[in-house]
């Protein structure tokens, strides 16, 4: 049975991702500092790690004690304001986490990196769907990290042969996200219908973006590790939605009409953002299955079922069994 190791296993991606891989057998350690993260997102059985991704010594421990066929990256410093509001940080999580990663990796004879890169890094173009020969050029220091990390990974295939996949997500949405993270629009949407409140749009409310479906992106993330060589792709779903369409639809699920109080557009906001996934279904040979109205109903349903319904805590949720995140455990 291969054996992989999900950084981040425990935040809202890497948590999709975890239940892909037991799903196709795969055997599984999570690496995680709950910082955004939580226990309860997983309900399978996994080997639990507890540390920063920065911290190279506990890495290798858990490296060293569970010594996997691949990895799949996904934890990180996830908010582009807060890398705007401290750079350093934001690099020490994003890039020495991946340098960390990739000389590990080396190390323990990995067979395969496969990174959570962003749409981040392309930063504004004149021409849609962004296609990955666009140059990047990143709007922020989170997408100057993710960038950096994926150049990263490329050196390391070039100098010691570890290979990689980069994927570029575009707008992430599904049940279990927060509302802190890049897409969290959708679950800030869900949650002010469900509770019959006025959200607030920035601007017209006309932007547009590209919204992928959490499943459809850990299905990516498999297909990516099963992939025979290295590279860079793009994960989305290549359709435009407007954030005035998003609300309507995810308002028909509730039971009262609600209307949207509209703000001052924020600064630096891009207007329209598309990703290409040609190349991601001719190489990888994965498509996105699930369409918006589909998603955004799954998405629905379990954000009325976590407030409708206090959910038994599983063992692990409960203070008593709450690990601390400097704790390293298997
Ligand atoms: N959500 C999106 O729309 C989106 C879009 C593009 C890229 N991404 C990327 O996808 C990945 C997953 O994002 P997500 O939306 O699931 O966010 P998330 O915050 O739910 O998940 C991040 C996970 O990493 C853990 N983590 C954070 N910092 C860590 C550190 N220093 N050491 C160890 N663990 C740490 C958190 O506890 C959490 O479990 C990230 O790399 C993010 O940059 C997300």
């Amino acid at each position: 049975m291969n054996k992989v190791l999900v950084t981040g296993g425990f935040g809202f991606i890497g948590s999709h991702i975890v239940d892909t891989l037991i799903q196709k057998n795969y055997e599984v350690a999570i690496y995680d500092n709950l910082s955004t993260g939580s226990i309860g997102n997983v309900q399978a059985k996994v080997t639990p790690f507890f540390g920063n991704v920065e911290d190279e010594v506990l890495l290798e421990q858990a490296m060293d004690a569970f010594r996997p066929d691949y990895v799949i990256h996904q934890a990180a410093q996830v908010s582009v304001q807060k890398s705007i509001s401290d750079m350093t940080n934001d690099a020490r999580i994003n890039i020495m986490g991946t340098i960390n990663i990739a000389k590990l990796a080396h190390k323990y004879s990995v067979k395969k990196i496969v990174l959570a890169s962003s749409a981040a890094v392309y930063g504004n173009s004149d021409v849609l769907p962004i296609t990955l020969s666009h140059v990047p050029s990143p709007l922020s220091p989170y997408g100057a990290s993710k960038k950096t990390a994926e150049d990263y990974l490329k050196l390391a295939k070039e100098l010691y042969d570890v290979n990689y996949v980069n994927l570029r997500y575009s707008n992430v949405y599904g049940p279990r996200q927060t509302a802190n993270g890049e897409g969290g629009v959708i679950s800030i949407f869900t949650n002010t219908v469900i509770n019959k409140e006025r959200p607030f749009i920035y601007g017209d409310g006309n932007q547009t973006r590209d919204f992928i479906y959490v499943k459809d992106v850990a299905d990516a993330n498999v297909r990516a590790l099963e992939y025979e060589g290295s590279g860079t792709f793009n994960i989305s779903s290549m359709t435009s939605t407007s954030i005035n369409q998003l609300f309507t639809i995810i308002q028909s699920f509730g039971s009262h009409l609600i209307s949207p109080i509209y703000k001052p557009e924020k600064n630096g906001d891009i207007r329209e953002s598309l990703l290409c996934n040609k190349a991601t279904i001719q190489e990888l040979g994965w498509e996105p299955v699930h369409s918006l109205e589909t998603g955004l109903a799954s998405t629905y349903e379990f954000y009325f079922n976590q407030q409708h319904h206090s959910l038994p805590a599983t063992v692990l949720d409960s203070p008593s069994h709450r690990l601390k995140p400097t704790t390293l455990s298997s």
